[in-house]
């Protein structure tokens, strides 16, 4: 029997597992595009955040721009082709590859960090793995999943009864209200892993961490169900069950259970306060003066049109939240 988070570690990053073989990467890729991947404007916008944090430091020589949960390196292959990109920084990406454990991976990770780094991490925390709770008819349950011969089902334990090892941190107080007051069934994640990495990293005191993700600012906003999916090439189901490790596992992000309340703008506002409109204006008269002859670059500005409405879309990418640690 396996906590559900401990299972879906398994599933996403054990050696079989959706990430750790190589599905996740083509997966997401094939269809559901992250920001990044739509094309460099992304990039060129999350450039210009990073520029105004290295001035505000006295553009320092030593400063690193580290990409955590990079993927294929989509971001990484924009930023370091962003206008406003200088020459003397270190752009560094890291992924967890599976083969070592996700503490040591979390320890070895920070030691990149420090008061120069500026430190992103696109689609990263829902993808860190949750626990479950729910509210049963005589209290608050944990969710562990144990593995029959032919199916996994879920196995509830009881989180007042003290079968909850003395070591984890405590669900947070607002989970454990708003399941008090929930009808029967109702399940909230308890974000554990990305609150607790959240947490590593600031420790280290970055010039900055920005994470974006999908997900809303209360975690009571996750009483109307439907926040935890699972992708796979064409299909998208809710039954994280159903064959393990063929299956991405995600959740919306509730901001309130991250650590010290980041600033929080939509990916949309995001992006034009940093710049995303005038980029497309700039965009649109280059392909003008250069549509008769046109290069690699002016498609590349035609283009910059098309990738801010599907960043900015308020039906997709553009809801998603940014938060902003400095
Ligand atoms: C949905 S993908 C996002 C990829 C990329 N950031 C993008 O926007 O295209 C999430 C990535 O996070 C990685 N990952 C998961 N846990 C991680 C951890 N603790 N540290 C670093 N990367 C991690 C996964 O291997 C996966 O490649």
């Amino acid at each position: 029997m396996q906590r559900f988070d401990q299972y879906m570690a398994q599933c996403l990053y054990g050696s079989e597992g959706f990430y750790s073989s190589g599905k996740g990467l083509a997966g997401r890729r094939r269809d559901f595009l992250t920001s990044a991947e739509v094309g460099p404007l992304f990039g060129e916008v999350l450039c210009r955040w990073v520029h105004s944090i290295w001035c505000e430091q006295g553009k320092p020589d030593n400063f690193t721009v580290l990409d955590v949960g990079s993927g294929a390196g989509a971001l990484l292959t924009a930023l370091r082709a962003a206008d406003r990109f200088e020459s003397t920084w270190t752009v560094l990406g890291i992924d967890y590859g599976g083969d070592i454990s996700p503490e040591e991976f979390a320890q070895n990770q920070t030691g990149y960090v420090d008061n120069t780094t500026v430190v992103i991490a696109n689609e990263l925390l829902d993808n860190l793995p949750f626990r479950i709770l729910e509210k049963t008819e005589s209290e608050i349950a944990e969710l562990y999943v144990t593995a029959n011969a032919d199916a996994a089902q879920y196995h509830r334990e009881s989180l007042q009864n003290g079968s909850v090892d003395p070591s984890d941190n405590n669900p947070p107080s607002q989970v454990m209200e708003y399941l008090q007051n929930a009808s029967i069934g109702t399940r909230l994640p308890f974000l554990e892993q990305a609150s607790l990495w959240v947490e590593s990293i600031l420790e280290r005191k970055p010039a900055a961490l920005l994470c974006l993700d999908y997900g809303v600012t209360l975690t009571h906003e996750l009483l109307r169900g439907d926040w935890l999916r699972t992708y796979r090439e064409h299909e998208r189901s809710d039954n994280p069950l159903h064959e393990p490790g063929s299956w991405d596992i995600t959740t919306d992000i509730a901001i309130d259970q991250l650590p010290e309340d980041p600033q929080v703008l939509t990916q949309a506002e995001f992006l034009q306060k940093w710049g995303i409109d005038g980029l497309v204006v700039e965009g649109k008269a280059i392909w003008e003066q250069e549509a008769a002859r046109p290069t690699l670059h002016s498609f590349k500005m035609r283009s910059r049109a098309n990738e801010a409405a599907a960043l900015c879309d308020p039906a997709s990418l553009g809801a998603f939240l940014v938060c902003e640690w400095l």
